[in-house]
């Protein structure tokens, strides 16, 4: 059973957590529970009493070991109460247990739901104006709401509708590995089938403008681009698409001033992301960009193709070739977001799906035990899954620990030196995978002596 077995829904009051909360729980056949009615139900009183008697430290207690029932419970959905994530603690809590969403609406659409006497029902919304008065408090909680999975507004749609949307949130989303990045941030990797209709979903709430540049290649792009925007609607992010060639031979510097020419036209600001939507030369490439122009935009890799959801898209390594060599320009540029849709893998030609399984089995080879073993074992209609999330974990394990490349982080480039020669020598007609696999099997004398590489505790 996947980590996401559980959806917690989270938002300010009236924000439709119990009645979608239970819609989506009959939708998926899981069970529903409410946190406030289950705390009321152990106390024998109600919160207000609770808070009477016990204080505010003493209701946030009872939420605390609800919270670690609940981690022993799995098909759920989740209605949690109100102040529930704005404690930095319980939220992390409930993120570590499953795909948490803020719940939003307009603060004129509380105000007609909450109607007009809420305030004389609730202290906290006395003011002069109820409108003005959930404007404030939701601005006080916005960094809360954030920091959040995803976001749904709920303003428009029907409840039904809306209910769909969260089951397929919690139906996408099998694994979510948070990635800790120098200098104290982090940034998850998810990976799930169907989740690039959910990108607008996981970018909306995030404090970032409200458009977003799609960067794919002409293979790509006739694809996926369409979903995306969806998807990116949903969430209210306007974007536009710019397409790069595909191959290897576009990930140079012309590429990147043609892109960088590509978001002046499409109006970027600083604030606009960047979303690499392709395989390892457009997340590279993209990537790039990123890093540049402007000097530094938020960045997202959605990588399509085997090879980069094993790697490339994670560590933030960009950059581009030049005549004289490869990846020679670049920089790190760390990902908010890496968001692996293995239903992308469908459309992948075979000879590149070789190309991801020799970086995995590459990883795998470094990692040694049973994610050798697993990567050894795949075939060539076998299920991927489980060797890439291995390939996946190894990779985040070396990148945390040697962000800059100045030490482990260098045993990734296994079978690189002698394959990039590969590349350069057929004039990129030999595919960077395929000259990875045969870097490998030229390296194959000195395996016995060197792997795994010691690094970080398995997660
Ligand atoms: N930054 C890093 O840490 C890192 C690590 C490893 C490799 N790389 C780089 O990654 C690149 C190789 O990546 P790659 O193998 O993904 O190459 P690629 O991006 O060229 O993709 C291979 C081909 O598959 C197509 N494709 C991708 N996804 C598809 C899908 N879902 N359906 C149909 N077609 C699809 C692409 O259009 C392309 O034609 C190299 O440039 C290499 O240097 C970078």
């Amino acid at each position: 059973m996947s980590r996401s077995s559980r959806l917690f829904l989270c938002g300010f009051m009236a924000s439709g957590k119990s009645t979608l909360g239970r819609m989506a729980a009959h939708t998926l056949g899981y069970d529903f529970v409410d946190t406030d009615h289950e705390i009321e139900l152990s106390a024998g009183m109600p919160i207000s009493g609770i808070f009477a008697s016990e204080g505010e430290t003493g209701f946030r207690n009872r939420e605390s070991a609800l919270v670690a029932e609940l981690s022993g419970r799995q098909r759920i959905v989740v209605a949690t109460g109100g102040g529930m994530v704005v404690s930095p603690r319980l939220r992390a809590l409930l993120k570590e247990l499953g795909p948490c969403v803020g719940l939003t609406a307009t603060p004129a659409e509380y105000a007609r739901r909450l109607g007009p006497n809420a305030a004389a029902r609730r202290p906290m919304l006395q003011g002069a104006d109820l409108t003005q008065r959930i404007a404030v408090l939701l601005a006080e909680r916005a960094p809360a709401y954030s920091d959040l999975h995803y976001t749904v507004d709920t303003s428009f749609d029907s409840p039904e509708i809306l209910a769909q949307r969260l089951a397929h949130i919690v139906l996408a989303e099998q694994e979510r590995l948070p990635v800790q990045t120098p200098g104290g941030g982090s940034y998850d990797i998810i990976l799930g089938r169907g989740l690039i209709d959910q990108l607008g979903h996981m970018l909306a709430g995030r404090g970032w403008a409200r458009r977003a540049a799609i960067i794919t290649d002409e293979k790509v792009g006739p694809l996926y681009a369409a979903a995306a925007q969806r998807a990116l609607g949903q969430g209210g992010l306007d974007s536009f698409v710019a397409t790069m060639p595909a191959g290897e031979a576009a990930k140079h510097l012309r590429t990147v001033e043609d892109l960088y020419r590509a978001l002046a036209q499409g109006g970027v600001d600083r604030n606009t992301p960047v979303i690499a939507l392709g395989g390892g030369v457009v997340g590279d490439t993209a990537g790039f960009v990123a890093a540049t122009y402007l000097r530094g935009l938020p960045f997202v890799q959605v990588p399509t193709s085997l090879l980069a959801m094993a790697d490339s898209s994670i560590g933030g390594k960009v950059g581009v070739d030049t005549s004289f060599g490869k990846n020679l320009v670049g920089a790190f540029k760390q990902p908010e977001l890496v968001v692996a849709d293995l239903a992308t893998l469908a459309s992948l030609p075979a000879v590149e799906r070789q190309c991801g399984l020799a970086e995995i089995v590459k990883a795998g080879l470094i990692d040694g035990g049973d994610a050798w073993a697993r990567s050894r074992a795949i075939g060539e209609t076998s299920p991927v899954t489980a060797p890439l999330l291995d390939a996946m974990r190894l990779k985040r394990r070396i990148v945390e620990e040697d962000p800059f490349e100045k030490d482990k982080r260098a045993w990734l480039n296994l079978g690189h030196t002698f394959g990039h020669g590969l590349e350069a020598w057929s004039d990129f007609r030999i595919k960077h995978g395929q000259a990875v696999a045969l870097g490998l099997v030229s390296r194959s004398s000195r395996f016995d002596r060197a792997w795994p590489v010691r690094c970080g505790p398995r997660r």
